[in-house]
């Protein structure tokens, strides 16, 4: 009898850095569970369930589609994401304080909880949060999602504390700008111009942007046998940039 693949559980994987997660997973040999509100792009998934991950009701159900598919929950990706359109405190709106902090760190929070039982019953696994250089170092324009990524990494250190002793590890990423993914597009409302291309590339001190396989690479390497006993990380992927931000 053959073995079902293990698999891997990604927020936000039809697009960006969760796509290309999957794809490298799906190349590591897992079987890949989209949660996102969008479906992703055809033959990219195992399977797409359409689950905004700031709804308890929709992350439990989705959890239970989970817990029903043959094979071992081994790893849990959640790159869901959102910003703010930016301006500062005096611009920033309560209501969109709460929807980025409740995508951004309630998501991570509410996959975790209904997921990790699926974990613990397998023996172990490996969660990856992908927060931002932002969380570390703030991000002026952008109090929201510069807390909601701060509050992701102390959750991720929390976590990794509570579930160390049940095989589950859990690291965060702060990655730099990404500019190919649609997160600015989701941000700004556009993509970026020319000129802010090239300001940007400015800022990185490797002088080349990021591309979203290369976070994607180091999310696989968190996921794999090949980083135990790393726990509680919290990983930078950002050619410099964080230097100066
Ligand atoms: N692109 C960057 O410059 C950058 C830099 C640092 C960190 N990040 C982080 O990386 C992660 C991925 O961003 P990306 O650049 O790939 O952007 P992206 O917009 O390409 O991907 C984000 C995905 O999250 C999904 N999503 C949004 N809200 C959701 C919700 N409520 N429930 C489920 N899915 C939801 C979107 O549909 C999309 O597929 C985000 O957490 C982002 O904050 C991005």
């Amino acid at each position: 009898m053959t073995q079902p693949q293990p698999i891997a559980v990604i927020t936000g994987g039809a697009s960006g850095i969760g796509l290309a997660s999957v794809r490298r997973l799906k190349e590591a040999g897992y079987f890949a569970v989209v949660l996102d509100i969008q479906p992703p792009p055809p033959e990219s998934a195992d399977l797409f369930i359409r689950c905004d991950v700031g709804d308890q009701v929709q992350v439990r159900s989705a959890a239970e589609a989970i817990g029903a598919l043959p094979g071992r929950l081994c790893a849990l990706v959640n790159s869901a994401g959102i910003g703010e359109p930016g301006g500062g405190l005096e611009e920033l709106d309560p209501e969109v304080l709460w929807r980025v902090i409740c995508v951004n760190l309630q998501g991570p929070l509410l996959t975790m909880k209904h997921l990790v039982p699926l974990m613990k019953a397998g023996g172990g696994g490996a969660i990856v949060n992908v927060s931002s250089i932002a969380g570390l170092m703030g991000s002026p324009g952008y109090p929201a999602y510069a807390a909601s990524k701060g509050g992701l990494i102390a959750l991720t250190i929390s976590m990794a504390r509570e579930l160390a002793r049940h095989q589950i590890r859990v690291n965060a990423v702060c990655p730099g700008s990404v500019p190919s993914t649609g997160f600015v597009r989701q941000q700004l409302g556009r993509d970026f111009t020319p000129a802010e291309r090239l300001a940007l590339l400015k800022k990185v001190p490797m002088g080349r942007s990021l591309r979203p396989e290369e976070v994607a690479r180091t999310i696989a390497f968190l996921c794999s046998s090949d980083s135990v006993p790393i726990t509680g990380d919290v990983l930078v992927i950002d050619g410099g940039e964080r230097f100066s931000s």
